[in-house]
């Protein structure tokens, strides 16, 4: 018996979209998955009996911003990854707005130097594009992807016109996921300009409304096909943005953010500030268009945009002066399996939407399965586990979440990274030990 082995028995297991979930053992060693079968014959160091319980392989969050550097009060690497490890992601990757903004090859180095330091999970990072750093961009490894904003949002990064950004789809890698913030920067400001009068907290979603996600959209779907390049249309928010992505080509995929499948314009009145987010939230009939793209194909992936901002922030009176972002990698999991209690998809769907998916939109050829070989990344769940979202007990450092005051039905207990717990019975287990989850991927 090897040491530090895991077998976890009795649990129904989710092996991939195609074979669904099954009762099976899984045995651990040296960090990886060893064997996966009907009563294993080799036993281990230490047996967790899962009887009634499901284990996924660990979520793979492709959309973070852990402030970290830079604005560390509201989340770093530590208190991020915490939160993950919390809700079951083991692998996230980080985006490039922060202070200062990712956009050299020498700061892609200085982040995954702070993540390998502060991180309990794996970690990505994106190298952020600017109107004068191709060079950069071009030189730069060890990031998991190229971020773009199309439209402003949170920080500064902004590409917008049309000479810059053949330049960014026709001279980088092709194989590199471009992964674009849709948000046409125009009819944006002109739409603010015309509502600026507004206090509501519901203007926002009026100013930043489903046709600014649309044309963005259209435009990267354009770039992507002329040059062939992989391209990941980011937290997808409209019916009208599902629509054209069910045509497009296939160097493209997408992902949708929790926010946008549960919550909708109706939410401004309670929430307030608290709803504020870019891209915005929609109408229900979107929030309904958006499960059907998934359901459809047409959206791969859920990603959470887990942005946090102090509770401070978020409550200034005044909405224009609100920052846009909500946190949520410590509730996604729970919220995503509570909507499939509720009928909206099925546990093996949310495992093939933040697990599965994901690893394979990015080249991670050892996450998001649970298969002999592959890295021993696992949430263990409780599916009958009814759980209290409450702002007093987050595990990120901004201390809210939008769904305060929720019961959810399911709720992750045991998560592992590479063969080690991570997260057990309500504790952050060990020192940080997350490495860059791109290290080794494919580039072509
Ligand atoms: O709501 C958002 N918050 N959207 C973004 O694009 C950026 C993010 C942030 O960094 O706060
Ligand atoms: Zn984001």
């Amino acid at each position: 018996m090897k040491p530090g082995s895991i077998k976890i028995t009795g649990a129904r297991v989710f092996r991939g979209r195609e074979q669904g979930i099954e009762e099976v053992e899984v045995l651990v060693e040296d960090g990886v998955i060893a064997e996966v079968g009907p009563a294993l014959a080799r036993s281990a160091a230490r047996t967790i009996d899962a009887t009634g319980m499901l284990l996924g392989p660990g979520l793979v969050d492709a959309h973070v911003h852990m402030r970290d550097p830079g604005a560390t009060h509201k989340e770093c690497f530590a208190s991020g990854s915490m939160a993950c490890a919390a809700g079951g992601v083991t692998t996230f990757f980080d985006m490039p707005n922060t202070h200062p903004p990712t956009t050299t090859a020498q700061r892609v180095r200085d982040k995954l130097s702070l993540a390998a330091a502060g991180s309990h999970v794996d970690f990505g990072v994106f190298i952020g594009a600017t109107p004068h750093n191709l060079d950069e961009l071009r030189k730069s490894t060890g990031h998991c992807g190229i971020k773009l904003f199309l439209g402003a949002s949170t920080g500064d990064l902004l590409v917008d016109k049309q000479e810059a950004l053949e330049l960014l789809f026709g001279q980088t890698d092709p194989s590199w996921v471009i992964a674009v913030h849709c948000e046409d920067e125009d009819r944006m400001r002109a739409l603010q300009k015309a509502h600026q009068h507004r206090t509501d907290a519901s203007v926002h979603s009026v100013v930043r409304d489903d046709r600014v996600g649309l044309l963005a959209t259209e435009r990267a779907l354009d770039l992507a096909a002329r040059h062939k390049h992989r391209t990941h249309i980011a937290h997808v928010s409209s019916a009208l943005e599902a629509t054209a992505l069910s045509l497009r080509s296939k160097v493209v995929t997408a992902e949708v953010a929790p926010h946008h499948l549960l919550l909708d314009v109706s939410d401004y009145e309670r929430l307030g500030g608290l709803a504020k987010m870019n891209p915005s939230l929609k109408t229900a009939a979107d929030r309904h268009a958006l499960w059907q793209a998934l359901h459809s194909g047409a959206i791969d992936a859920i990603a959470t945009d887990h942005a946090p901002h102090t509770l401070e922030e978020k409550t200034r009176p005044n909405i224009w002066d609100v920052p846009s972002g909500v946190p949520c990698v410590e509730n996604s999991l729970g919220l995503l399996l509570d909507a499939a209690h509720r009928g909206s998809c099925s546990v093996a769907e949310v495992f093939t939407y933040m697990s599965e998916a994901p690893a394979r939109l990015f080249g991670l050829a050892s996450k998001g399965r649970i298969a002999t070989g592959a890295d021993a990344d696992l949430v263990l769940v409780d599916p009958r586990c009814e759980h209290l979202i409450d702002n007093a007990s987050q595990w990120t450092r901004c201390g809210w979440s939008p769904w305060h005051g929720a019961v959810l039905r399911g709720w992750p207990v045991l998560t592992m990274v590479r063969g080690a717990v991570v997260f057990e019975q309500g504790k952050i287990v060990g020192e940080p030990r997350g490495r860059n989850a791109c290290e080794t991927s494919e580039r072509g």
